[in-house]
């Protein structure tokens, strides 16, 4: 026998006794994970390194020659048994693979956009809906997901605020653990649990005028008291990965920042998890104008502790030469290659690399998965306005329901849908028209629209004869999916094409007009919001659309979402968001100098002046955290345990809520807090904790929330986190500019 096929043969053997030993504990997986590296060339330790994506022309070769340490973009469950079975059987080592997927809201079965589903302020739903998608994912092969993204942002311009949690710290942090613990489970090595990846580290939803992939300019304390806290909280649920960004912050592109990465994630925080660079980041360090060649590129990003590199090759075309060189050591190598092999370990690779094939699973859209769907989209719609239209009326007879969004089932499922399809996707139009065929009623559609930017009413008198006949109109207006999403970003966010036309000409029937808004982010409507007699609003709610807007607008449940940012009456009045400084001169409504009141060869005043637009005031058109019910809440008979306290003390914070409506409803109970003065000026307001509560008619019940001081600090002058003595306020009510008030202070140690 030839020497090489023999000792290939028995690095095969050797390695398949290695992989088939279940590991019982950290300290074997380790002992395994030494062994391997021990055998390991250099170019096959590089190889770990590489992530290419599924239509690689050399795929198969490269895999066989242990090049390849993961695969995205596969979706073929067939092609990736084959893919593992090359690398299981065929690569030297016989290290399975990591598959890489977007399974970014669902994965057949799509949930609401992660911005619809921060509206739920309900994260124990939103952890089950990941849970069912990584059910689906995990069916298919996929055992790694590119997701939660939890770039704070407050810019709905930017096209990916689709994509996030909203314009605030805490939810995206809660929200982002929901969704890590949702893919991951207790166990990783079970056949159904799916790797996580929060991302993008860091930053990259403060890009400059909300243009995608643009230039962030941060401060270090806001970096370190906004944008970072999100991903602390993910690795402290247990994230297996981290996906750095495409950005530069403060001059330096993420995935080459040493002090973000290296100094801060792994060693600060004693992140020990995978690095995965996003789409060819690492070369782009060149074009970012900070390394003269893909050589240094890969430099920097190796120095920064970047472990796994996608879809470019920076790092096979240069590391083995770095280190000939001596400027990365092999150490360095090894300790990502580490990295990779501990999450193939974690996730049961080594034990069972073709687990999709080997287990069974529950079909594609099960119906559990459907129905919980159907559940994240009811408790994602915001209502936002309703002059007692909606519910509706029993004895309702006739709908006309119009609009381009009524029957758009690609539409409805929103940005970032690989895997979902929309002849799975149920539209309002085809619930509706279910529901109207059981009560006996007359439905008079109409999409008037082709598409959202139509400029063009189609059929406007057959529109408005049915809207003059019909009892009430339900008029499906907002964005088709492809204006929010990746590089999908905005400028102007009013209502597009003929909409806001549409609407006036519909409203001059004087038939109620209940509005149900679909769209990618807050647009803005003021100019039409006085024509629409009710407003939902739904984001892009995904396959159950229909369902889940038929049960609202007939009163089944009552509406329960809650805004995860601010909207904006105009996009000139952006940045607009909750948690903003006071300023030294802040406007009141007396203050406001009104534009049209503003007279002809007005002198120039300097004194009394306050921060306001002549045109659009200062205050939003709806705030952070609101939104209405079909019933009433009251709050009532606020409790502190305490009024003076030490910044290590706990603060219990009760509330009597009663529901004093005549429908059940839930009600988003939102704590708030502000340091009155510090050694920085502080926000006017920052959200602290919620509690989502269900009552019945006439129901009361005490909300009791417990305050960990620790956790309200920030970074002082000198970047140290600090909770500092002084005086405080607190609210607890139903959105950020409304509450009881509550008074508290911090004592001097
Ligand atoms: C680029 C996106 O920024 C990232 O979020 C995504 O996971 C990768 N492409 C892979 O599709």
């Amino acid at each position: 026998m030839n020497f090489r096929l023999f000792v290939r043969l028995n690095l095969v053997i050797f390695s398949m006794f290695l992989l088939s030993c279940s590991p019982d504990n950290d300290n074997e997986v380790e002992k395994k994970i030494e062994q391997l590296i021990n055998q390991m060339t250099l170019e096959e330790k590089v190889g770990q390194l590489m992530q290419k994506n599924g239509d690689h022309a050399q795929l198969e070769e490269l895999i066989s020659q242990g090049k390849v340490g993961s695969v995205l973009n596969e979706p073929d469950p067939e092609r990736v048994y084959e893919l593992q079975k090359i690398a299981v059987e065929e690569s030297n080592h016989g290290i399975p693979l990591l598959i890489g997927r977007d399974v970014i809201h669902g994965f057949r079965t799509i949930t609401p956009i992660p911005l619809g589903q921060a509206a739920s302020w309900n994260a124990d739903l939103v952890e089950l809906c990941t849970r069912n998608a990584a059910i689906e994912a995990a069916s298919q092969g996929i055992n790694w997901s590119f997701a939660p993204m939890i770039d704070v942002t407050r810019d709905p311009r930017w096209g990916r605020i689709a994509e996030s949690y909203g314009e605030d710290h805490l939810l995206n942090g809660i929200f982002g653990a929901a969704v890590v613990r949702g893919f991951q489970g207790d166990d990783l090595s079970d056949p159904t649990t799916i790797a996580s990846c929060p991302k993008h580290y860091s930053g990259y939803g403060w890009a400059e005028g909300g243009r995608d992939y643009n230039t962030v300019s941060i401060p270090e304390n806001q970096l370190h008291d906004i944008i970072l806290p999100p991903f602390k909280m993910t690795i402290d649920a247990g994230a297996t990965s981290i996906m750095t960004a495409f950005n530069e912050v403060n001059g330096i592109p993420a995935s080459g920042d040493k002090v973000l990465l290296n100094d801060l994630l792994r060693e600060e925080w004693g992140y020990e998890g995978v690095v995965l660079s996003d789409w060819e980041s690492v070369i782009q360090m060149v074009v970012h104008g900070y390394t003269p060649d893909e050589k240094e590129a890969a430099y920097k990003a190796m120095q920064a502790s970047l472990d796994m590199e996608m879809a470019s090759t920076a790092y096979e075309d240069y590391l083995p030469q770095l280190v000939q060189e001596d400027r990365i050591s092999e150490n360095q190598i090894d300790a990502a290659v580490r990295r990779i092999l501990k999450m193939k370990f974690k996730l049961g690779l080594f034990d069972d690399p073709y687990m999709h094939i080997n287990n069974e699973f529950p079909e594609l859209l099960d119906k559990k998965h459907l129905e919980d769907a159907k559940q994240l989209a009811v408790e994602s719609h915001v209502l936002l306005k309703n002059n007692d239209i909606l519910p509706l009326d029993d004895n309702i007879n006739s709908i006309a329901l119009i609009g381009p969004l009524a029957d758009a089932p690609h539409d409805q499922l929103g940005t970032w849908v690989f895997d979902g399809r929309k002849e799975d996707a149920i539209t309002p139009l085809e619930s509706l028209k279910e529901k109207a065929e059981k009560d006996d009623i007359e439905l008079l559609y109409h999409p008037a629209l082709e598409i959202s930017r139509s400029k063009e009413i189609i059929n406007s008198t057959d529109i408005m004869r049915d809207v003059r006949r019909a009892d009430i109109v339900l008029l499906f207006l907002g964005e088709e999916s492809i204006l929010s999403g990746e590089s999908h970003c905005l400028a102007d966010i009013d209502l597009p094409g003929a909409q806001e036309e549409l609407v006036k000409m519909i409203a001059s029937a004087n038939t109620p007009v209940a509005t149900v808004i679909m769209a990618g982010r807050p647009v803005t409507f003021e100019k039409v919001e006085p024509y629409m007699d009710a407003i939902l609003y739904a984001w892009h709610p995904g396959t159950m659309a229909g369902p889940a807007i038929t049960e609202l607008v007939f009163g089944d449940q009552s509406p329960s979402g809650k805004l995860p940012v601010t909207f904006p009456r105009h996009v000139g009045t952006i940045p607009m968001y909750y948690n903003h400084k006071n300023t030294g001169k802040p406007a009141t409504d007396e203050t406001w100098e009104r534009y049209e009141d503003i007279p002809t060869e007005a002198p120039q005043l300097s004194i009394g002046n306050t921060s306001h637009y002549l045109d659009y005031g200062f205050e939003p058109m709806y705030p952070f955290g609101y939104g209405l019910t079909y019933t009433s809440f009251e709050y009532d008979n606020l409790q502190l345990s305490k009024t003076e306290l030490e910044a290590d003390e706990i603060l219990q914070v009760s509330v009597t809520l009663k529901n004093t409506g005549e429908h059940r409803a839930k009600e988003v109970v939102q704590l708030y807090t502000r340091q009155l003065y510090g050694s920085r000026t502080r926000p006017v307001r920052e959200l602290r904790a919620f509690e989502k509560v269900e009552l019945e008619p006439g129901e009361e019940n005490e909300v009791v929330i417990d305050l960990n001081l620790e956790n309200i600090g920030f970074h002082n002058p000198s970047m140290e986190y600090v909770v500092e003595p002084g005086d405080y306020h607190l609210w607890v009510g139903p959105d950020s500019q409304n509450g009881l008030k509550g008074e508290f202070e911090i004592l001097r140690k």
